[in-house]
């Protein structure tokens, strides 16, 4: 009989209440905001299926194992994997894994609240109407204008933090639960317009083979690593989010069908949000590498000469805004556990504590697009070396030593356990996975970049 730990920060209502949540947790500024833009900037169609490969072959099965132990363990990540080390008599230092990844958690959060902020900003300039019948230097400059007040940028990611802060502080689950419910399937249809809208530019056909037809000679060591650390970053993976929400599922939730699901309504997200974008991106001549500025410099296009372009575009942004928001309290949730159980603050306490250190670290990616934007080393800025160290550094190393720890020290009986299943062929081959196939990717796809 497996061990019925309890959390004490709660649990979710139901099987239904955790899909939602962790699909909050996943679709956000990943998926709309950066999928299109480093797909851009690695060449498409080639990065576009290394990605899905990653999902599929590694992300599944590490967000299994992050769930399998979260909910094994019910507390923070790093007191998580201490018990449920000590229970299968491994070392006690498994808790620095977890430490590791709460900290690549946090340290995401300060950029993507930054961003998320671009996107508040763009739900007024979209409903104030600036973007209707403007050419694309004038969309592009809208862009830059923003990006180059830092008091603009300080006041929206001022904004996002005290709502993260807010709604972590109350623990109101019930609100972002049915909130979700809503929220992923509106994403879905205002893609669809967009999308309507891309057909219309009569360059659909180009965004398709751009995305989808692989050019293996654009292939290079760092675009797989990027599609590997984006894998991760797009499923929540390695950063405390999963295994933190897995901490609250009810014991009789089967984790794969679960798990399952909510990659394939991630992925499903991403790919459209690219079939969205890039026909865009061609119609007006603008440079798929364009950077972090992708979306915003070709989705205001669309609304702008769009039938009710003012209203899809007002709606786009407020959903974006509120995608990137369950993904934000997702990623401060952890820290706030880890908060409160080592250091007996409150809620309140722990919530504000961990919202004002991010808040202020922030500062650095706010800074990054102006006053700091020419200090860079080896043309990264502090925001791109965040970045690239959050995302393809700390994630595939975090979620490496998950796989490495749910294979290897995890008992059997452990697993089989919390999976619920008798199906011999679903361990056999989930352990396969995550005990030789994700170590030996990481370590290759980390060696070949270097
Ligand atoms: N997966 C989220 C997205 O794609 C971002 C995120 C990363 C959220 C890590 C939680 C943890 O936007």
């Amino acid at each position: 009989m497996a061990t019925q730990r309890k959390s004490i920060h709660g649990e979710w209502s139901s099987n239904w209440a955790f899909i939602l949540a962790t699909t909050g947790a996943a679709v956000g500024l990943g998926n709309i905001w950066k999928f299109p833009y480093i797909a851009g900037e690695n060449g498409g169609g080639a990065f576009v299926l290394v990605y899905l490969v990653c999902v599929l072959i590694l992300g599944i099965p590490i967000m299994m194992a992050e769930v399998i132990v979260g909910r094994r363990g019910r507390q923070n990540p790093a007191n998580t994997m201490r018990s449920v080390a000590l229970e299968s008599n491994a070392s006690q230092h498994w808790q620095w894994a977890g430490g590791l990844i709460i900290l690549a958690g946090f340290l995401i959060l300060t950029y993507y609240s930054v961003i998320a902020g671009w996107a508040m900003d763009y739900v007024f300039q979209a409903a104030f109407g600036h973007f209707n019948h403007q050419s694309s230097s004038q969309i592009s400059q809208l862009f830059n204008d923003l990006v180059s007040s830092p008091y603009r940028l300080i006041f929206w990611h001022s904004m996002i933090m005290i709502g993260t802060v807010t709604v972590v502080a109350l623990g109101v689950e019930k609100g972002l639960e049915r909130s979700i419910r809503f929220m992923f399937p509106t994403m879905l249809i205002l893609l669809l317009i967009v999308i309507g809208y891309s057909i219309k530019t009569g360059f659909f056909g180009q965004g398709l083979s751009f995305l989808f037809k692989p050019d293996l000679h654009a292939v290079t060591g760092k675009s797989v690593l990027v599609a590997l650390g984006h894998a991760f970053f797009t499923l929540s993976i390695a950063t405390g989010s999963i295994m933190m929400y897995g901490a609250y599922v009810p014991q009789t939730t089967s984790i794969p069908k679960a798990i399952i699901a909510i990659a394939i309504g991630d992925t499903l997200i991403a790919l459209l949000a690219g079939l969205a974008i890039f026909p865009i991106v061609f119609a007006h001549g603008l440079e798929p590498g364009a950077g972090p500025g992708l979306i915003f410099k070709t989705l205001p296009l669309a609304f702008g000469n769009m039938q009710y372009g003012q209203f899809v575009g007002t709606l786009f942004f407020i959903m974006l805004v509120f995608a990137a928001f369950t993904s934000a309290i997702s990623l401060i949730e952890p820290t706030v556990a880890w908060l409160i159980e080592n250091f007996r603050l409150s809620r309140l306490r722990a919530s504000m504590l961990a919202g004002f250190a991010i808040w202020l670290i922030g500062f650095g990616t706010i800074f990054s697009f102006n006053v700091w934007s020419d200090y860079t080393v080896h043309g990264k800025n502090f925001f791109d070396m965040l970045d690239y160290f959050t995302a393809n550094i700390m994630l595939p190393l975090g979620g490496m030593l998950v796989a490495v720890f749910a294979a290897w020290k995890l008992a059997k009986q452990t697993v089989v356990e919390e999976l619920r299943t008798n199906n011999g062929l679903l361990y056999t081959s989930w352990h396969f996975v995550i005990g030789y196939i994700t170590p030996i990717a990481v370590l290759v796809v980390f060696f070949n970049s270097i």
